[in-house]
C-alpha cells in the first residue's frame, strides 16, 4: 500500500510537468535507439550540455544501422567536445553487435548486459524506458532519493549502501510505466531532491520520506569521509 502511493505520487508529479528533452515526447515515441543514445551521453555530461549534441548525432546517424554502417572516425568526431571517447567506441561497436546479433537493440535487460558498454544503469534505462520492462535504473541521482525515501544512512559510494538502494529501486519499480518512473526518480533527484538544499516543500514524496521524517534529509547519504 505505501509502495502503490509513492508510485502513484511520483507518477502524477512526473505527469503534471516532466522536462521536455530531446529524446522524450510524443514525436519519437521510446525510440530504443535515441533512448540508448540519450542515456550514454548523460552518463558523464549534464542534460542542457549534452542536447545539441543529441541533435547533430542523430541528424548524422538517424537509425542503429546508420550509426552501425558509420565509419568510427566519423563517431568519434561527432562526439568531439563530450569526452570519454570510450563511450563512444563502445557505442559504435555496440550498435554493430546488436544489429549482427539481434537485428536492432535486444530487450531484455541480460541481453542488453552483454553489448559493450552496457553497465546495469544504461541496461537498466534502456530496458525500461525503451521496452517497457520492470527493471531499476540507479544513477546518482536515482540512488540520493532512494536513500532519502527509506533514510538509509551511510555514503552512496559505500557498497552495502549501493547493494541496499539498488535492492529498494528494483522493488519500488512499477509494471506500469516502468520507464516513466525510473525518469521520474531522475528528474526528482536532478530538480527537487538535489544534493545540498533540497526542495522538500515542493516533493511529491515529501509526506512518504523517512528521512525527512527523522528530520535527517541533510545528512543522507552522508557526506563523503575525506
Ligand atoms: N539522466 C540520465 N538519463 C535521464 C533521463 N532519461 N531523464 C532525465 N535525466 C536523465
Amino acid at each position: 500500500a505505501r509502495r502503490a502511493a509513492l508510485r502513484r505520487a511520483l507518477l502524477a508529479w512526473y505527469d503534471a510537468g516532466h522536462r521536455a528533452l530531446p529524446w522524450r515526447g510524443p514525436q519519437h515515441g521510446a525510440d530504443p535507439y535515441r533512448v540508448w543514445l540519450a542515456e550514454v551521453m548523460l552518463q558523464q555530461t549534464q542534460v542542457a550540455t549534452a542536447a545539441p549534441y543529441f541533435r547533430r548525432f542523430v541528424a548524422r546517424f538517424p537509425t542503429l544501422a546508420a550509426l552501425a554502417a558509420a565509419p568510427e572516425e566519423e563517431v568519434l568526431a561527432l562526439w568531439s567536445g563530450l569526452g570519454y571517447y570510450a563511450r563512444a567506441r563502445h557505442l559504435h561497436a555496440a550498435a554493430r553487435e546488436a544489429l549482427a546479433r539481434h537485428g536492432g537493440l535486444p530487450r531484455t535487460v541480460a541481453e542488453l548486459r552483454a553489448l559493450p558498454g552496457f553497465g546495469p544503469y544504461t541496461a537498466g534505462a534502456v530496458a525500461s524506458i525503451a521496452f517497457a520492462v520492470p527493471a531499476a535504473a540507479v544513477d546518482g541521482n536515482v540512488a540520493r532519493v532512494l536513500q532519502r525515501v527509506f533514510a538509509l544512512p551511510g555514503s552512496a559510494s559505500d557498497a552495502a549502501v549501493r547493494r541496499e538502494v539498488a535492492a529498494r529501486a528494483e522493488a519500488l519499480v512499477p509494471p506500469a510505466r516502468p520507464g516513466d518512473f525510473n525518469q521520474a526518480l531522475m528528474d526528482l533527484g536532478a530538480t527537487v531532491c538535489t544534493p545540498a538544499g533540497p526542495a522538500c516543500p515542493r516533493c511529491p514524496l515529501a509526506a512518504r520520506c523517512a528521512a525527512r521524517a527523522a528530520g535527517r534529509v541533510a545528512g543522507i547519504p552522508a557526506p563523503r569521509r575525506r
